[in-house]
């Protein structure tokens, strides 16, 4: 079984021949240009066949590495932000129970928390609080070794760690992913005698979900990330060859020509709060990918039916600038049926006997329907489950997705220079040395 996408629901706004001749003509361009690395930043294509150039023996390192923290551990941190972050986390999300988070880790199977993927004063603090008395370890992760967050983070993980168990431990139980030579983390581990996994040059932040960056911490977690990578082999097979069969080029044609009817603005969204982290990975994918040249569709996720609760009335009747993209998974892991009862005080007894899925399936399709009716079109992605191996689906559909609808926009899909500005304007303000000429000219500007 694979992942299906649907586009009934926008051939009120764009027509299925408008689709087929943009999944035929620039889609399939898009597409040749990635296969044959001709198109802009196609330094960073390393991520395209991934999943089938990663040996067996890189994943048994990983899970070997990933078994040493797990004995070691009760506690896990992942230190990382953006695309060193929110894959492990989107994965782990996806795969956990809703509960991990009350339930005490046990020896074996270490709990993952994260850090560095935010300056939080409170949030550190806090985390410190709580590893104080726990086994803990850390897996650091940055690709260019010199990001801000993780840095700090990192900095006081690792001196708690050697505090709490001494240096020489520590060093067991610190694992570090980054770039092969460069980079202030690259030189910490090697003076440090750190294991270490590297990040190739050629696969940006955001596409390194199913590299060590993703699939460590997703193995600490205990998930299979054979199973991971498998599915996201699948869908490169399936998908490296143009067709209007390919789903990757139907998505990426259906969301292009969406934009150009004026809608901007595309909402993922989900009926399973499991897939809540999900979006916000697809969200740095596609907003990072894509938001660029004064362009770009606008990213933007909701989880259904909580936030038809909040945002519903916004998507029925706001301004009409735009789509949905559902994930629809056909079958939840458990099954929780509502009870009948004589009393009925609630008057719940009309879907007595339904399992609660079944309802959760009609508020999706009522929403469809309505959405619709109401001027937004919908993409509908089916996942049969929320399984390693469909996540390995999805993940691939939506990066090899993103390459080919960057290009169709006409952008370069593989850099982020609008990244750089907020982190200039903070060095010069904590006047980092090297930002002096920066400090002044910011300095000025406040005192305007
Ligand atoms: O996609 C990207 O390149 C970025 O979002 C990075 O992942 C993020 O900035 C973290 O960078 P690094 O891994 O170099 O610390």
């Amino acid at each position: 079984k694979k992942i299906q996408v649907n586009i009934n629901s926008v051939l009120s706004t764009v027509s299925e021949k408008d689709i087929h001749a943009l999944e035929t003509s620039t889609a399939a361009d898009a597409l040749e240009k990635l296969r044959e690395g001709t198109g802009e930043g196609n330094d960073f294509l390393g991520w395209l066949d991934l999943p089938s150039r990663t040996p067996m023996h890189h994943l048994d390192e990983i899970i070997a590495v990933a078994n040493d923290l797990r004995n070691s551990c009760d506690y896990v941190v992942s230190v990382g932000i953006g695309g060193s972050y929110l894959g492990a986390k989107a994965v782990i999300e996806a795969l956990g129970n809703s509960f991990d988070a009350y339930t005490p880790a046990t020896p074996g199977s270490p709990k993952v928390l994260f850090a560095g993927q935010n300056i939080g004063e409170d949030y550190l603090h806090e985390l410190q609080a709580f590893l104080a008395d726990k086994r803990f370890g850390i897996i650091v992760i940055s690709k260019s070794g010199t990001t801000t967050e993780p840095a700090i983070a990192f900095r006081l993980l690792k001196e708690q760690l050697e505090k709490q168990v001494g240096k020489a431990e520590a060093c067991k139980r610190i694992v570090a992913i980054t770039d092969a030579k460069r980079g202030a983390l690259r030189q910490l581990a090697t003076e440090e005698g750190y294991k270490t996994f590297v990040i190739d040059d050629n696969v940006g932040g955001r596409f390194s979900v199913l590299t060590p960056v993703g699939l460590l911490p997703i193995a600490v977690a205990g998930y299979d990330v054979k199973k991971l990578v498998k599915g996201a082999l699948a869908m490169q097979e399936e998908c490296m060859t143009s067709s209007e069969a390919n789903v990757c080029q139907l998505y990426a044609s259906t969301r292009n020509l969406l934009y150009r009817a004026g809608k901007k603005i595309e909402i993922l969204v989900n009926y399973n709060p499991k897939l809540h982290y999900f979006g916000e990975w697809w969200k740095q994918l596609y907003g990072e990918s894509e938001g660029k040249d004064h362009k770009g569709i606008f990213p933007a996720a909701v989880d259904f039916s909580t936030d038809l609760h909040s945002m519903g009335q916004w998507i029925q009747d706001g301004e009409r600038s735009i789509f949905e993209t559902v994930i629809s998974v056909e079958t939840p892991d458990n099954k929780t049926v509502i009870p009948s009862d004589d009393a009925n005080l609630d008057g719940l007894n009309y879907i007595a006997g339904k399992r609660v899925d079944e309802v959760n399936k009609m508020a999706e399709l009522g929403t469809r329907i309505a959405h619709v009716d109401g001027g937004v079109p919908n993409i509908r992605i089916t996942v049969p489950e929320l399984s390693e191996e469909y996540l390995g689906q999805l993940i691939y559909f939506f990066e090899l997705s993103c390459g080919m609808s960057g290009y169709i926009l006409g952008v370069n899909p593989f850099n982020q220079p609008g990244v750089e500005a907020y982190k200039r304007n903070m060095f010069a303000l904590l006047e980092k040395p090297g930002y002096e000429e920066d400090t002044k000219a910011i300095q000025a500007k406040l005192n305007d």
